[in-house]
């Protein structure tokens, strides 16, 4: 009986993560910004990556037939390298593998890649992940556990499937087989950083053996990390698309988004964000200790649409500014303290404050204990005189601490105010009073 609560209680407290060495995800929590490259024959005719036949809008052949039309005639891999770089990332992962199954790499597991089947001839992955490495970008691979293509995998539309695993479980052991065999191919040829893995929803841990999968990985680089899609066996949590309004609890998570709508490319999606919105929503995932892993998507012949380049310069250019509160910086201010996202710096001696700069004129801080050194804004000469208001001199409730921001020393998107404190952090969060 005692077996069976121990057994139960197991199951029910079974943590979506691993455990994890909290120094090898240190780089992980200090790299703040990732690119996200979603690159495949969907962008060919612009339909939805692989969703497209999942989901009936196209034919499954009709689908697959733009793989006749993925050329790759302007893929600059060194280019896209640069790119990431200057965009301030300090990772990319790019789908080695989407759920449609057409692999970017030369893969010996089955005939459906790029080099094989489509006019570009050639292995595309490879010449990218080299670019990274040139360029000390960390390494992540996309990989889809999902292979709606194979033959041996049950899923293959959203009301077809290709047949019951528990009938034929010999069937789904050659899937095993080739997925297994693939993670190994891009271990051997890569050895990422980093493992964003996808799709895990399909199969339980026990199916796609999971276990077995995080220790072939680890085998081969103990330092890679593995994104939280592995049923239990990741490393962080990927919250999608969504921003988490209240703060994640997990150690280290990271947001993916998409640029405009769409993983893809897709010339009808027009919908992008705008660089303001970009910044925020970093300032925001930063300050809340996590990781934005913002998507890009290419166009077939291997070109970044204009505006995808403009936007991710324009952010680069406002991390750059800013980096000292940006990079090595951890969470900042709970909630309560400030209106807005604000990051502190690892020996918490800097306090940074995130103001939209189109109602940056005057802001404050609640509940500082701190006595403040010096207040500045972050990439420019200017210091601001912070004025303390409501401070009782027999009270210890500290004082609300006021803030002008001189508007030329305004950033055009959100600009960065440091306080530099005599000691480390302390915050008070009473109820006021006496
Ligand atoms: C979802 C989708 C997939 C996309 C991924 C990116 O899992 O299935 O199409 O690539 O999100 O996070």
């Amino acid at each position: 009986m005692r077996i069976l609560c121990l057994l139960f209680l197991f199951i029910w407290f079974k943590p979506n993560l691993a455990q994890t060495d909290s120094t090898k995800m240190q780089w992980f929590k200090d790299a703040k910004l990732g690119i996200f490259i979603h690159w495949g024959i969907y962008a060919v005719e612009g339909t939805t990556e692989s969703w497209a036949f999942y989901n009936k809008q196209v034919p499954y052949d009709a689908y697959m037939r733009q793989i006749k039309g993925f050329k790759a005639e302007n893929y600059q891999a060194t280019e896209w390298a640069k790119l990431i770089k200057e965009s301030g990332a300090k990772y990319c992962v790019i789908t080695a593998k989407h759920h449609d199954g057409v692999a970017l790499y030369d893969t010996k597991m089955n005939g459906l890649s790029i080099p094989k089947k489509s006019p570009a001839k050639r292995d595309v992955l490879s010449p990218f992940v080299q670019a990274l490495k040139n360029e000390q970008l960390k390494v992540g691979i996309y990989y889809s556990l999902i292979d709606w293509s194979h033959p041996d995998y049950p899923g293959f539309t959203k009301d077809s499937s290709r047949y019951n695993l528990l009938n034929e479980p010999l069937r789904w052991q050659k899937f095993t087989k080739f997925l297994h065999g693939q993670i190994q191919e891009l271990s051997t040829a890569y050895q990422p950083d980093l493992w964003w893995f996808d799709g895990d929803w399909d199969h339980s841990a026990q199916e796609w053996q999971a276990k077995e999968i995080r220790e072939r990985i680890l085998k081969a680089k103990p330092s890679a990390i593995i994104n939280g899609r592995l049923q239990g066996y990741g490393d962080y949590a990927t919250p999608e698309q969504n921003f988490p309004v209240s703060k994640p609890t997990e150690e280290a998570w990271e947001l993916c988004m998409t640029i405009n709508d769409n993983w893809g490319y897709r010339s009808i999606d027009t919908n992008y964000k705008t660089a303001y919105e970009l910044i925020s929503i970093f300032a925001d995932c930063i300050g809340y200790g996590g990781n934005l892993l913002l998507d890009l998507a290419p166009k077939s012949d291997g070109t970044f649409p204009d505006r995808q380049k403009y936007l991710i310069k324009e952010l680069g250019k406002w991390i750059h500014k800013h980096a000292e509160a940006i990079y090595g910086a951890t969470a900042g201010l709970p909630q309560g303290h400030f209106y807005g996202a604000s990051t502190l710096s690892k020996d918490s001696m800097n306090l940074y404050l995130f103001v939209n700069s189109s109602n940056a004129n005057s802001i404050y801080v609640k509940g500082l204990k701190n006595k403040i050194l010096k207040a500045e804004i972050v990439g420019t000469a200017e210091a601001i005189k912070p004025k303390i208001v409501g401070k009782i001199y027999w009270s210890s409730v500290p004082g609300l601490v006021f803030l002008d921001i001189p508007p030329d020393a305004q950033d055009d998107y959100i600009t960065v105010v440091k306080l530099s404190l005599e000691k480390p952090l302390q915050l008070y969060n009473g109820k006021g009073g006496l």
